[in-house]
């Protein structure tokens, strides 16, 4: 089902309380993240670095992994807000592992002054991996 803009607003809103939460003390950039689910429930995450860089998470993978750990399987969209003068959109890796939950999941990323922009998963990540 389509996203009503009241919607969008909670999870860009829970997006950027996450990114609040980011521990990012080696790049500096700070990401927060937030999925809405099916049930209508919002999980969100944040980017966590790590002094072995390989090991940082980005804010996307933390949120769905929070969704999915909890027991979700429906994502219905992902907000990530970052505090940029354009929108972010995902890196590869967070795309995988979006679209592993749904090729039509909605996808909107919100800068400071709150520009959107919106794709699916299927837009940022055609023919994506799978076994
Ligand atoms: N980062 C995210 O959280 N999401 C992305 O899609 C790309 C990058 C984080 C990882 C790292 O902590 C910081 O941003 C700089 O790359």
């Amino acid at each position: 089902m389509r996203l009503a803009p009241s919607e969008i607003e909670s999870l860009i809103a829970a997006a950027r309380a996450a990114c609040g939460n980011a521990y990012a003390p080696y790049s500096g950039f700070s990401v927060g993240a937030a999925c809405l689910t099916g049930s209508g429930r919002i999980f969100s995450g944040a980017n966590v670095e790590n002094a072995s860089y390989g090991l940082s998470n980005c804010a996307e993978r933390s949120a769905v992994f929070n969704a999915i750990g909890a027991g979700e399987r429906n994502i219905r969209a992902i907000a990530i807000y970052t505090p940029t003068h354009r929108p972010v959109s995902p890196c590869g890796a967070c795309r995988q592992v979006i679209s592993e939950f749904g090729e039509a999941i909605e996808i909107v990323a919100c800068a400071e002054d709150g520009t959107i922009r919106r794709w699916t998963a299927a837009e940022l990540l055609p023919e994506r991996f799978q076994l």
